[in-house]
């Protein structure tokens, strides 16, 4: 079959790779994609959020089947554009509907949701503008750290962590009269958990589902955790503090009430369902939901699965997950992200990668990348993955490392301690 992936991260490149490793796949084009996924498929130039024009490349080149890895066109409607385009709704869609997006789309929906069907979550409370003198008397309910999440989606910017009262006050303000324009016309107000995050997937066909291998993700731009949030610097995956015990709690209290909780909504879901967790105390929480797979997290979950990705989505859209059985690598992946000088701030593009073609026991999924004249430049603040697989961490982070010295491009910069708090 044809196949439409949508997107242009280091998820979507190791999505490509894997979904180009299929018996099942003749053509996999992918929207607009970066210079790795220009390897294993045929990228198109067309915009995630440009449905019509999506819709009708699908009709003129036999695509039976869309992937979606990002949130955006997700929350703006991407699958119901499709389902309910009478030309269009033969096409397969990976990705949940546009209320089902809402999981992510908005931060007070995810809130309620998991309130009314007893997922653990942070105690919080919901203000807008009007309602700001409330928000002040539940923040002093609160001991610091206050958290402070806009309620739509901010591009990763959303969240605010802050342990003055005053300053945190002057946040919400801001927040509320439109930091985030109206992103942040709510804010969520939470209580602040303490532990280790894990990051885990399922993947649903609306009835069942399954879980994927989890990840942990390393999200400052500094080693030893220093410094300014990122997309994301690396990630792992197996998560040793993820014991049996510790998934099992996670399956029954989170992932099960999720899956019935959005049949009881009756919102049809088919895709992912991202569980970003803290473990408290040995106990699981709900940081927050997203609506597609993690970056960089994919760049280390993907390697991992052994089956065939073509035929894993084929049950997905038919409905047949129930009688699935994934198969998973044992051994562990690590992803080094190299990314430009000054991300998460100010960065240049445009800047040559030299020695890729020198990198030999590790794969390298592209992010923000592009061919110029036969050659590949930094188009974006994350640049490349580097996942390597081994027996342990120790090993893989070596050998990542290692491959991360090698590739060269002005400005180059990475983390060195990927998975260094477990
Ligand atoms: P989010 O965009 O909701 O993932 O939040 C970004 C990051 O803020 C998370 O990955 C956590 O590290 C942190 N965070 C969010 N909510 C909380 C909370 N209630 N307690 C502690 N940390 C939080
Ligand atoms: N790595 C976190 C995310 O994709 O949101």
């Amino acid at each position: 079959m044809n196949i439409l992936l949508v997107g242009s991260g280091g998820r979507e490149h190791a999505l490509a790779w894997k979904l180009s490793q299929s018996k099942h796949l003749d053509t996999l084009y992918i929207a607009p994609g970066n210079a790795g996924t220009a390897k294993v498929g045929v990228n198109v130039d067309i915009k995630p959020n440009e449905f019509d024009v999506l819709g009708k490349f699908c009709l003129d080149n036999n695509v039976e089947m869309l992937i979606v890895g990002p949130e955006e066109p997700l929350v703006k409607g991407i699958t119901d554009f499709f389902n309910y385009s009478p030309k269009l709704t033969h096409i397969a869609v990976i990705g949940p509907c546009k209320k089902g997006a809402m999981l992510e789309g908005s931060k007070e929906f995810a809130k309620e949701f998991m309130v009314k069907y007893n997922i653990p979550t942070a105690r919080y409370q919901s203000f807008t503008s009007k309602t700001f003198p409330e928000a002040l008397q539940f923040l002093k309910t609160l001991s610091p750290p206050y958290v402070l999440k806009a309620d739509g989606l901010a591009a990763g910017k959303g969240v605010s962590i802050l342990t003055d009262f005053e300053e945190t006050s002057r946040e919400l303000k801001e927040m509320l009269s439109g930091k985030f324009g109206d992103a942040s016309s709510k804010v969520v107000i939470e209580e602040f958990l303490s532990g280790i995050e894990v990051s885990v997937f399922a993947l649903t066909d609306g009835n069942s589902y399954i879980i994927l291998p989890e990840a942990k993700d390393y999200k400052r731009v500094g080693d030893a955790d220093a410094g300014l949030n990122t997309g994301g610097m690396g990630a792992v995956s197996p998560v040793p503090f993820a014991n049996a015990e510790f998934m099992k709690k996670v399956e029954e209290r989170i992932v099960i009430p999720t899956i019935e909780g959005l049949k009881k909504e009756e919102i049809p879901y088919i895709g992912f369902v991202f569980f970003g967790l803290i473990k408290v105390k040995n106990e699981p929480y709900v940081i927050e939901y997203n609506v597609r797979l993690g970056d960089p997290e994919t760049e280390v979950v993907i390697p991992r699965i052994q089956s065939d990705l073509v035929e894993l989505f084929q049950a997905v859209a038919n409905k047949k997950l129930q009688d699935y059985k994934l198969i998973i690598d044992s051994r562990t992946a690590t992803a080094v992200m190299l990314v430009s000088g000054g991300y998460p701030g100010e960065y240049q593009n445009g800047k040559e990668i030299k020695n890729l073609d020198m990198i030999k026991d590790s794969i390298i999924f592209h992010a923000g990348t592009r061919e110029i004249n036969n050659s590949v430049v930094t188009n974006g603040g994350r640049v490349m993955a580097i996942t390597s697989l081994g027996t342990s961490m120790k090993e893989t982070l070596g050998k990542s490392n290692q491959n991360a010295n090698l590739i060269d491009f002005e400005g180059k910069h990475f983390r060195h301690d990927i998975g260094f708090d477990l």
